[in-house]
């Protein structure tokens, strides 16, 4: 089955283009973690009370669903290489991108596993659901001593916190780095994370991915 997902990938990896797959895979979850950065940040700012609560929830609901997209996209990601585009060819450049994804994947398991072991040592938040409808687990921690669940707590918020500070430093160079890409070298990088448009459906046509040339050199 791998073998065949490969070929199929294929078709759109060999383009420079990263499979439909890939391409749902971070546009969903570009979107879910820029919606828990700015829900989060919010609900961290609302004084004890009811709509306090309710952020909490929404926030457990929404980000348990990032585990499971995250096993389903390490695993298609280590299933099925992406594609070789203009910019792997920068040297440093593409050093920096691929460690910048590998950050990213790190937080895709470090934020919901911290955030679920921090609600698991917690007595009041009430029990957790996956997207607000699945019953979920949370980790048996119920029966220890008070002073070593809050320990627990304390080292899960202090892995939430870096993780979120970790993103909110490498979101905007990766996304100032896809605009440079696009706009400035005009590589054909964010080209292959969006959706593709047939050619002759494409009021760009072929214009927008030619290679900025490089510059005369004066004298
Ligand atoms: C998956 C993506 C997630 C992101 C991007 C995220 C992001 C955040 C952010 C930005 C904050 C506020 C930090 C601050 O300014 O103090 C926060 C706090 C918190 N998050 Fe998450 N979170 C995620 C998942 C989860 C999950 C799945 C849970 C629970 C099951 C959770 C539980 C919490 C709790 C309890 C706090 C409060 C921590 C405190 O008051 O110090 N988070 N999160
Ligand atoms: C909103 C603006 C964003 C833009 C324009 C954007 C654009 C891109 C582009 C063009 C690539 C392909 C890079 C390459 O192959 O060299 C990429 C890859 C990636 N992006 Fe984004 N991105 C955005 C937001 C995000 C966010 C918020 C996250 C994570 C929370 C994220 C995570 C990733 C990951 C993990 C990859 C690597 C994909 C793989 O090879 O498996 N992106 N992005």
């Amino acid at each position: 089955m791998i073998k065949a997902l490969r070929e199929w990938a294929r078709g759109h990896t060999d383009r420079a283009r990263y499979s439909p797959v890939g391409i749902a895979f971070h546009w969903v979850m570009a979107f879910l973690i820029l919606f828990q950065l700015g829900w989060g940040w919010t609900m961290s700012r609302l004084p004890v009370g009811a709509d306090k609560l309710y952020f909490y929830q929404v926030h457990s609901a929404a980000g348990l669903v990032v585990i499971l997209l995250a096993i389903g996209r390490f695993w298609w990601r280590l299933a099925v290489p992406g594609p070789i585009n203009d910019a792997d060819k920068q040297g440093w450049q593409t050093t920096v991108s691929v460690a910048i994804h590998w950050v990213f994947y790190a937080t895709f398991f470090l934020l919901p596993i911290s955030g679920w072991i921090m609600w698991s040592a917690l007595a009041e938040p009430g029990p957790l659901y996956l997207a607000g409808v699945i019953p979920w687990p949370s980790f048996p921690l119920g029966d220890m001593p008070l002073t070593l669940r809050w320990r627990i707590m304390d080292v899960a918020e202090d892995v939430h916190l870096v993780t979120v500070f970790a993103l909110f430093l490498v979101i905007p160079l990766h996304v100032g780095a896809a605009l440079k890409h696009h706009f400035w070298d005009r590589h054909d990088v964010l080209r292959g994370m969006l959706p593709e448009i047939p050619d002759e459906e494409d009021p760009q046509g072929d214009r927008t991915h030619k290679h900025r040339e490089p510059q005369p050199q004066a004298g």
